[in-house]
């Protein structure tokens, strides 16, 4: 596994970009769960964000892809607009110790 950030780092509603092992990963914090995803849209198979920390849409309620507008629901990761609608983001393992963040292993993209 790989340390990521302390889980203050993540504000409710806030999401952050990290790097593992030359991969973007994503950190949501929503309602107190945190989730990590790869940073991959099942789209086109490129990032979500343009900007550094950009992934949640204007009400913070959804992940969005900046490039195309899909949705993703952040407990799942299922996209449920977009041209990827039925698709999800890939999850990534995590467990928070103490108050830090870990994830790992990537998984496998296709
Ligand atoms: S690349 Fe994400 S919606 Fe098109």
């Amino acid at each position: 596994m790989h340390y990521l950030c302390k889980t203050d780092d993540v504000g409710d509603a806030e999401a952050k970009g990290f790097e593992i092992e030359g991969q973007s990963v994503l950190v949501v914090n929503h309602d107190a769960q945190l989730k990590v995803y790869m940073n991959w849209c099942p789209h086109l198979g490129i990032e979500l964000n343009f900007m550094p920390d950009q992934f949640l849409d204007a009400d913070k309620a959804m992940i969005m892809c900046a490039n195309h507008g899909a949705l993703f629901e952040i407990e799942s990761g299922h996209c449920l607009s977009g041209p990827c609608s039925g698709d999800a983001l890939i999850g990534v393992p995590h467990e928070v110790r103490g108050d830090e963040i870990w994830a790992g292993p990537l998984p496998e993209q296709t």
